[in-house]
């Protein structure tokens, strides 16, 4: 009885071992545990046994049903989590399970492709984060206090220091603080400003910034990068225009705008028959920036440039309305 036993165990156990779908597990599981199996005939079979050996047969019969009722759920655990379902046999010339791919937001796709040109022309991609200090959006860059510019800014207060930063300039800040020129950067963000939303604002959008310094970099290398910029996102005919502009953190300033993309610079709706786009504000780092961050203005310049995103999804993908890129609404979004 005690061979029997034995031998019916080792059997089980392979069989369990070898089952390669449910449905076969299922099969092993009736031989050997079911209401006619292996195990209910062995249990008669101790019935017949001279009562003396009944004891012990029945104490082995129950510890190998218990061993293999184990081993069945484990196996059935493991099937189960390989995916192995109870179909027969898989039919490979079935077209496959389609996935629903998502797609790349217009201004996530627009961030990439500024940041990728810059990237190209050896610009380090750099973050900063979007609750800044007082001192880094304000005062290191050139806007004190009482300076009428803050007016359209100030805004968003966290705490009476702490604010949601209203461009991405002071990203320039944080990498001047840390590092030593020469260098390159371009930061890539979420900025907050307090303005009425319409077609054409929010108040949150995204800023890519840029900064250049090293010894003896002048307003040719602005207008040099931004050409090339400009020619790379919107094509080789494109032309820039530099507006002469104030900027705190900057001097000279100027706005910058390309020629309209849909009119070659005719005149047409998009540009409100001007010809031109605005795009971006830039200049030479001001003095007084170059100070806060003790970096040596007499052996160093620089330019720096913020560009707005939105405006540029807007041109590149004929889009009139800024508010289309923060509805989630899918039908436009499947657009892209
Ligand atoms: N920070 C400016 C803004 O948000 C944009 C800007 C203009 C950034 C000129 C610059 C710059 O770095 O040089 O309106």
């Amino acid at each position: 009885m005690q061979d029997a036993l034995k031998s019916l165990k080792q059997s089980a156990l392979e069989d369990i071992n070898n089952a390669k779908s449910q449905d076969e597990l299922e099969a092993i599981r009736i031989k050997y545990l079911g209401r006619k199996g292996k195990i209910a005939e062995t249990t008669k079979e101790i019935a017949s046994l001279p009562s003396e050996k009944k004891p012990n047969a029945g104490r082995l019969l129950n510890e190998v049903k218990t061993l293999l009722q184990e081993e069945f759920t484990k196996k059935q655990g493991f099937l189960q989590q390989q995916g192995v379902g109870s179909e027969k046999k898989q039919d490979l010339t079935m077209p496959g399970y389609q996935f629903p791919a998502g797609r790349i937001h217009p201004i996530t796709q627009t961030l990439k492709d500024i940041c990728d040109i810059f990237k190209h022309m050896g610009f380090a991609i750099v973050e900063g984060p979007e609750i800044e200090t007082e001192y880094n959006n304000f005062e290191a860059l050139n806007i004190p206090p009482e300076h009428p510019s803050r007016d359209s800014f100030d805004t968003f207060y966290v705490t009476n220091k702490l604010l949601l930063r209203s461009h991405t300039s002071p990203v320039q800040i944080r990498y001047m603080q840390k590092n030593t020129p020469p260098m390159a950067i371009v930061v890539p963000g979420k900025v907050y400003r307090p303005d009425a939303v319409d077609a054409s604002h929010s108040f949150m959008f995204y800023q890519v910034e840029g900064l250049m310094i090293a010894e003896n970099t002048n307003f040719s290398h602005l207008k040099g990068v931004l050409l090339e910029f400009g020619r790379q996102l919107f094509g080789e005919a494109t032309k820039l225009r530099f507006r002469p502009h104030f900027f705190p953190f900057t001097e000279p300033s100027a706005e910058v705008d390309v020629s309209c993309l849909m009119c070659k610079g005719d005149g047409c709706r998009v540009c409100s028959q001007k010809g031109w786009l605005e795009v971006l504000g830039a200049g030479m780092v001001d003095p007084a920036v170059f100070k806060a961050v003790n970096i040596d203005a007499e052996k160093y310049t620089g330019f720096a440039f913020g560009i707005g995103v939105e405006r540029i999804a807007m041109l590149k993908y004929g889009i009139n309305d800024i508010r289309l890129f923060y509805e989630n609404d899918l039908r436009f979004l499947r657009q892209f």
